[in-house]
């Protein structure tokens, strides 16, 4: 079993390897976007350093992204406790493949969440297509879900809306999540101590919720620069 609390740099399917079977109480994750149009909105000119959702990661095919979205999916299902929650953020394109991939994989799709994000990257005038405002995350379980903090019923909408992250808590990682929308069901979906797991950590958000909320994390991320600013964050939680 790997050591907690820390953060790998290393490709997920093979840090999830060392884990062991039943081990994670909850797996929060934000995996790369295929997205088709990708690289022409972003090189669009004079929008300087607006941060857009559009990250092409390198996969070469529709079907080479799903196979290995699918591979990740099973490798959560044996490491997850028999319980545990799952939540994975996608677009609307793909939140209907990974509702599918999540039962052949075992586990119990539960609902979609939806994500209005008030302050969007702007639809473009010329393109004729309304804002990517939207954002969805598949709440999934191994089983029925035996952790549940209800909040109060008005606050447990599958409806969430903030801004994307700004300000302060943001890094020069491209799709940071803001915390705002993690740490909700983090809190909903574990208790203080469990082990949570994010095999996609970009800049650290699942850990730095995790953190705060006392719950024991680990995570992977094959980027080096963003392995550093999660670890950035986290020192400065120890620094307050
Ligand atoms: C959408 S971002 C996650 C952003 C994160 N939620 C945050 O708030 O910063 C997905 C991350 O997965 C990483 N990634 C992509 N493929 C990976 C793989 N096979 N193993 C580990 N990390 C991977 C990317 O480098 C990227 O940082």
């Amino acid at each position: 079993m790997l050591e907690l609390n820390k953060i790998y740099q290393e490709d997920c399917l093979q840090g999830l390897k060392r884990l062991d079977d039943d081990s994670v109480d909850l797996v929060f994750t934000d995996p790369p976007y295929y997205q088709y149009r990708a690289q022409n909105l972003t090189r669009l000119k004079n929008h300087g350093d607006v941060v857009t959702e559009f990250d092409f990661d390198g996969y070469e095919s529709e079907e080479e992204y799903l196979e290995f979205l699918e591979n990740v999916i099973a490798e959560c299902f044996r490491v997850m406790k028999e319980g545990a929650s799952g939540y994975m953020f996608c677009g609307d394109d793909f939140v209907s493949f990974i509702n599918r991939m999540v039962m052949r994989n075992g586990f119990t799709f539960r609902k979609v969440i939806h994500w209005h994000k008030t302050n969007p990257f702007p639809a473009i005038h010329t393109r004729r297509m309304f804002a990517n405002s939207m954002e969805m995350m598949v709440h999934f379980s191994k089983g029925k879900p035996n952790t549940w903090n209800h909040k109060h019923v008005n606050e447990m909408h599958n409806f969430i809306e903030t801004p994307i992250c700004m300000g302060k808590e943001r890094t020069k990682h491209k799709t940071q999540k803001p915390l705002k929308i993690c740490t909700p069901y983090i809190e909903i979906s574990s208790n203080p101590r469990d082990l949570v797991l994010d095999p996609f950590m970009g800049s650290g958000t699942t850990a730095v919720a995790a953190k705060m909320l006392n719950r024991n994390f680990i995570g992977f991320e094959r980027n080096a620069e963003y392995v550093q600013f999660a670890k950035d964050r986290l020192k400065l939680i120890d620094s307050k």
